[in-house]
């Protein structure tokens, strides 16, 4: 009784594995195959199925039917991947018969990009903080009061906070405070500082917007911002890494520079950094009989460090903030500042640089 019921087993399966292998056979396109594949021997495939139901048997019948039931699958897997070569190949076959490039055309050259000087001027000064262990930050464009003003230590009558100098935004913020464009970079430092705490070096570059406009000012411009924090930062360490700085960015090696005494709320002390500029050469030389302000740093005040939740008795740290567009006239020789930000390709085809590195 049970042999019989095997025997008719087997050649129900034989019956069956043919027809399978038949439509194996008739698939004549990947996609066809893949579903006939999933069907066949997927999770719920009817051969798949099959073999689930073995369960259900006695032993001897399970065993034999079982055997049966694997060497039919792997007939159907060798089936199925020989089809599918096959298939990959007459795709392949056709492809090379129809697609064909003509090498007889001339070719048409593509119009290539050039990198605004701006931009050119950021990836030199990011490259040169990379190389002194600066990581690279980034904050918001619109910012609120607090971040641009409160937290780096601006009275409530600061006039920048006026709105004929910044640009405010309509309504408030989450936390009911006014928001405006950032008139500085400097209006990052408190949440990175807060993000990543100290130690810290970090650079961040940015658009910054004020109520400024003729041929040196830009309603929007673009600034630098630096700070490092760390036990027992001085001045002799901004002092040193602005020199590094600015001695490669210009390639200049003794740059003539000078710090000079002035007020940031945020910083103190707090100076100017100017470099010379000779106006008979018209650029930065020794010699130079012109002082051009570039930046502006400081070591950072107490209470900003406090505000960035840092401890001022066991931290201290220096910030620089920095004018790329400046920079970039001064290193480049452009002299106005509004074509920067005209769009006209003719300009920039002069003053751009070559996105493959090469100078201009
Ligand atoms: N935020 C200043 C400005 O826009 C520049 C500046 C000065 C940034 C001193 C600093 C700094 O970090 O320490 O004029």
């Amino acid at each position: 009784m049970m042999n019989n019921g095997a025997t008719t087993d087997a050649a129900v399966l034989k019956d069956s594995t043919d027809s399978w292998l038949d439509e194996v056979a008739a698939c004549s396109q990947l996609e066809q195959l893949e579903q006939l594949r999933v069907d066949l021997l997927g999770r719920k495939g009817r051969l798949t199925e099959q073999l689930k139901s073995l369960s259900t048997l006695p032993i001897d019948e399970r065993r034999e039917r079982g055997a049966a039931l694997n060497q039919q699958r792997e007939r159907l897997e060798v089936a199925i991947a020989s089809r599918k070569q096959a298939l990959q190949n007459a795709a392949l076959a056709e492809r090379l018969t129809n697609e064909s490039i003509d090498l007889t055309l001339s070719p048409q050259p593509e119009r290539q990009g050039r990198v605004h000087p701006i931009s050119q001027t950021t990836a030199e000064l990011l490259t040169i903080f990379r190389g002194l262990g600066f990581a690279i930050g980034e904050g918001s464009d619109v910012v609120d009061d607090w971040d641009n003003f409160g937290s780096l230590n601006f009275q409530p009558h600061h006039p920048a906070r006026e709105s004929q100098d910044s640009f405010f935004l309509q309504g408030r913020d989450a936390n009911g405070l006014p928001t405006l464009l950032r008139t500085q970079t400097s209006s990052a430092q408190i949440k990175l500082m807060r993000q990543f705490g100290a130690p810290l070096a970090m650079v961040v570059p940015g658009k910054v917007y004020r109520q400024d406009s003729d041929a040196t000012h830009s309603p929007m411009f673009h600034q630098l911002e630096g700070f490092v924090i760390d036990r027992g930062i001085s001045f002799a360490h901004l002092k040193g890494c602005l020199q590094a700085v600015l001695t490669r960015f210009f390639g200049i090696p003794d740059l003539p520079m000078r710090f000079r005494p002035h007020y940031f709320p945020f910083t103190e002390p707090s100076a100017e950094v100017d470099i010379a500029w000779s106006r008979s050469k018209g650029r930065i030389d020794r010699d130079g009989d012109k002082w051009l302000e570039i930046l502006g740093a400081g070591m950072i005040h107490p209470t900003v460090l406090r505000n960035g939740g840092i401890d001022p008795n066991e931290y201290q740290g220096f910030a620089f903030g920095m004018g790329l567009d400046r920079l970039t006239m001064l290193k480049y020789g452009i002299k106005d500042l509004r074509p920067f930000f005209e769009g006209d390709l003719r300009w920039l085809g002069h003053y751009g640089f070559s996105p493959f590195g090469g100078g201009s």
